[in-house]
């Protein structure tokens, strides 16, 4: 694929990634992705912010061929999508300066094997001009390493971001066309990838506040042409209380757990909770993590296996304690034959997590009159507490 023009001056430049279809082995891609490097051309100077996944550094080089050549590559972040093409570019342009934030020096050399002689860390609120385009580098831990960086076009008001506020999506469009597709796929982004920090996120939205920002240009996805969509998004996602909505992963062996999550939601519904569950069997853990962004439960529903929580469920409590969401009630329910601790299991998993425990409701084989009564009062406490969210 050849390269963009975003504006006079101003290139796309990387990858889509349109087979991709899992990311640190974990992330499911349902949506492919793409690597988006830009290339930023002055009076007096050329920039190239972030590189590309190693896997599409041919296609990078071919792209910066066409010139001029950077006399700067910016990486805003070490992570090996964005970075890995750093050591092929660094050879092809040995004058080229690399710039990034102190934290990431010693990480490129670490995971790169970047010659530290080539690197110049820059401060925060540091510039770098090129003549009549302006680079103000603007250090955002946590968004989602300790090292990150995000880069600001003063002329262009337009803001480089990295990881940050971007998604999981190839298109041909260089620039968001669906709104809906485009805001399914940023926030399913923002709770795999960004949810975990989302108290950096609120200083960062804080201070990015006072920036001029008429497009931003993440380095997954499209361009966000009209940035208030995606920043009004993550204000949502980081500041507002979670939502009337529970999260149910759940897995059932012989049928009893199952017979108890219908019952549960059935019961949820009906005092008007939404609900969204996921058969832990087989899951998008995708589609679990953005469940968690806005919901104000999370039910655990197991079957025991050697005395234990089932492995999938014990999957998802992992999953969930990583992800921090804003949760504030939790509980588990579920089945057993003759012994077990998979409730204090479950919790022990999830210890990070600032919520209420609700009573536990577990069945000796099927459930019963007693254990389908216990559920509806889980559910009415659970609707109850919801209303004192609200
Ligand atoms: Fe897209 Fe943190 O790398």
């Amino acid at each position: 694929m050849n390269r963009r023009t975003i504006r006079p001056g101003m290139w796309w430049l990387g990858a889509i990634d349109w087979d991709r279809r899992l990311f640190d082995e974990l992330i499911p891609l349902p949506d492919g992705t793409s690597y988006n490097a830009y290339l930023v051309v002055g009076s007096a100077g050329t920039a190239l912010i972030d590189t590309c996944d190693p896997t599409r550094t041919a296609q990078l080089l071919r792209q910066l061929a066409e010139g001029p050549d950077p006399d700067v590559v910016v990486i805003q972040h070490v992570e090996q999508d964005h970075s890995g093409s750093l050591p092929a570019v660094a050879e092809r342009y040995p004058d080229a300066r690399i710039l990034c934030s102190p934290k990431a020096h010693s990480m490129l050399v670490e995971h790169l094997g970047v010659d530290e002689q080539r690197i110049e860390p820059v401060e925060d609120g540091e510039t770098l001009s090129l003549g009549d385009r302006t680079l103000e580098f603007l250090h955002a831990p946590w968004v989602h390493w300790p090292e990150t960086m995000l880069t600001y076009l003063r002329e262009d008001r337009t803001l480089l971001t990295c990881d940050l506020f971007g998604s999981h999506l190839a298109t041909s469009s260089l620039c968001s066309s669906s709104e809906e597709r485009l805001y399914a796929a940023a926030k399913r982004y923002y709770a795999e990838i960004m949810m975990p920090f989302a108290t950096s996120i609120k200083g960062h939205l804080e201070r990015l506040q006072s920036y001029d920002v008429e497009m931003i240009a993440p380095s997954h996805g499209p361009i966000h042409d009209r940035p208030s969509t995606i920043v009004d998004a993550y204000r949502r996602w980081v500041l507002d209380p979670p939502g009337n909505r529970v999260c149910l992963p759940h897995t059932s062996m012989h049928g009893s757990t199952a017979l108890m999550v219908d019952h549960l939601i059935a019961a949820l519904v009906e005092r008007d909770v939404g609900v969204a569950a996921f058969d832990m069997a087989s899951p998008d853990l995708g589609a679990y993590a953005a469940a968690l962004v806005d919901a104000a439960t999370v039910v655990f529903a197991t079957p025991t296996v050697l005395a234990g929580a089932h492995p999938n469920v014990a999957h998802a409590a992992m999953l969930t304690a990583a992800l921090r969401p804003k949760l504030r009630h939790a509980a588990v329910i579920g089945s057993y034959g003759w012994a077990g601790r998979a409730s204090d299991q479950i919790q022990s998993l999830c210890g990070n997590l600032k919520v209420e425990w609700h009573d536990a409701v577990f069945a000796r084989g099927l459930p019963t009159e007693e254990t389908m009564a216990q559920l509806d009062r889980l559910a009415a406490d659970i609707a109850e507490r919801h209303r004192e969210l609200e």
